[in-house]
């Protein structure tokens, strides 16, 4: 059996993918005053320390209330660019080989700035990172929820030009009073445009709204989905479906989802044959990128190896990407756990 301190060091050079990710949650405090002051933007905290003591939250509602202060920096294609390329730079470092990126038009647009400087600064990045470092990215549109139908409506007639970048549309922002069924018809407007669905659910809402999320929304993943454990009918159903999961451990516990990292439910998710996956939902608030979720995980609990494998194994297995892609990563991870190789995807 491996200890603690070998299946961590496993956890950190196994190749990974990550699927939640607010790109405008990896924006670090340093970054965010550097881009402050070249766009001669005054902030509410003098300093960056005074910044990190404002990281504290009681809920999803109390981070959400900062981090829409933070990413009021973000002006031009440039500041874009230089926000995604140090993540990309930074979780390229952490052995991640695939991401699967949201931003928040919306939470930029009502600040002037336009679709288009938005996402050309952003695929700048991933498109650097692909031809660098040979690492794949998928870009999700993420429509606010605490904003009306209406306004996601006018989002997606915005993102029309661009839709040849974009891969899919998620659901974010403050869960409560704002269920998946408030954005019924231009989800089914989203699907018929071929893209893919996802939608934050289950982070605090009941596992009602996850059932929306299933049944109206019609996603192909669940983003966070804790509640879900409170409704075995609706497990079986994720199960069925064979839904993945892109829980975010680090997230949870600032957010006051668990009480404690001991108290995760990720091991239950795995043990009820749920495809959970580890992410790092907005790493520059949470403290800390992918590896030291798993590092957090693997610290807090009696996570096995065969369970670290099939997390990063349901990370791969969820992404959207086509099957061989598919097979060859997890021929890269086979290697890791010396499992004999050719790995056959199923
Ligand atoms: N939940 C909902 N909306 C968000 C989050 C989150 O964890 N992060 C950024 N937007
Ligand atoms: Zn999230």
């Amino acid at each position: 059996m491996r200890t603690k301190i070998e299946l961590i060091t496993l956890a950190k050079q196994m190749p990974k993918a990550e699927l939640h990710l607010h790109i405008e949650g990896t924006l670090e405090p340093e970054l965010l005053f550097k881009i402050a002051s070249r766009n001669q933007i005054t902030l509410k905290y003098p300093s960056i320390d005074a910044l990190k003591t404002a990281y504290k939250f009681n809920n999803l509602q109390d981070f959400l209330d900062i981090y829409y202060q933070g990413m009021s920096v973000l002006l031009t294609e440039n500041d874009f660019y230089d926000l995604t390329i140090a993540y990309l730079a930074k979780v390229h470092a952490q052995n991640v080989v695939h991401v699967e990126i949201f931003f928040d038009p919306q939470g930029h647009l009502e600040r002037g700035v336009t679709f288009e400087i938005q996402i050309n600064g952003i695929k700048k990045a991933l498109d650097e990172a692909h031809i660098k470092w040979g690492m794949t990215s998928n870009l999700i549109m993420s429509f606010l929820r605490h904003l009306s139908e209406e306004s996601a409506f006018e989002t997606l007639e915005l993102a029309t030009p661009f839709l040849d970048k974009i891969d899919g549309v998620g659901l974010d922002s403050s869960e409560m009073n704002h269920p998946p069924k408030k954005f019924a018809e231009v989800f089914k407007a989203c699907r018929k445009l071929g893209l893919k669905i996802t939608a934050h659910a289950g982070e605090e809402g009941p596992p009602e709204y996850i059932w929306q999320a299933l049944d109206i929304l019609q996603v192909n993943r669940i983003d966070h989905g804790n509640r879900a454990l409170e409704d075995t009918q609706l497990t079986a159903e994720i199960q069925k479906q064979r839904l993945t999961l892109t829980v975010c451990p680090l997230s949870n516990l600032k957010l006051c989802v668990v009480d404690s990292m001991e108290g995760h439910p990720i091991q239950k998710m795995l043990q009820l044959n749920l495809n959970a996956t580890v992410n790092s939902d907005d790493p520059a608030y949470f403290g800390g990128y992918i590896n030291e979720n798993y590092q957090a995980l693997i610290e807090s609990s009696d996570l096995t190896e065969a369970e670290l494998y099939q997390l990063a194994k349901n990370a791969f297995e969820g992404a959207w990407i086509t099957t061989s892609e598919k097979t060859c990563h997890l021929v890269e991870l086979d290697k890791m756990f010396q499992k004999s190789p050719p790995y056959l995807y199923t």
